[in-house]
């Protein structure tokens, strides 16, 4: 019961993120588009931490489990963090200029959330799995 909450929680953590990380990053789009510069940079810079700590999670924590039992769906989602990573520089950029270009915006969006759907619908539910059998094999043996 215990091991449950804990896999399921997991994978809420994870999919959590996803939300509050496209949350934070459209509050940064509407406060840039509105003029308001202020407490942009500050506001930037947590976001990219945010997100830039949870690709490196998955990479250390996750992916390379993944990658010994599916490796083409770890190259893929690898390629993907290539490009979120290349793309938030170049937003970044963007915002320093004072130049956020909306097809910019819309193009990351739309590779986060591709990007996210591929996580909920595979990846997590693969981890969740993965560990449930570790739990439950520790627990034959114990
Ligand atoms: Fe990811
Ligand atoms: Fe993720």
């Amino acid at each position: 019961m215990i091991a449950t909450q804990r896999l399921s929680s997991l994978e809420s953590m994870l999919a959590g993120d996803h939300h509050r990380l496209e949350h934070a990053f459209q509050a940064i789009v509407t406060r840039a588009y509105g003029g308001d510069v202020q407490e942009l940079e500050g506001q930037w810079l947590i976001f990219q931490r945010a997100l830039l700590g949870h690709l490196e999670a998955e990479e250390k924590y996750l992916i390379p489990a993944l990658a010994q039992d599916r490796p083409g769906e770890a190259a893929v989602l690898l390629e993907d963090h290539t490009r979120i990573r290349d793309m938030l520089l170049e937003l970044g950029i963007d915002l320093d200029l004072h130049c956020l270009r909306a097809e910019r915006v819309d193009a990351f969006v739309e590779v986060l959330r591709a990007h996210a759907h591929r996580e909920e619908h595979t990846f997590y539910p693969w981890a969740d799995g993965q560990m449930a059998a570790s739990v439950a094999h520790r627990t034959r043996h114990e």
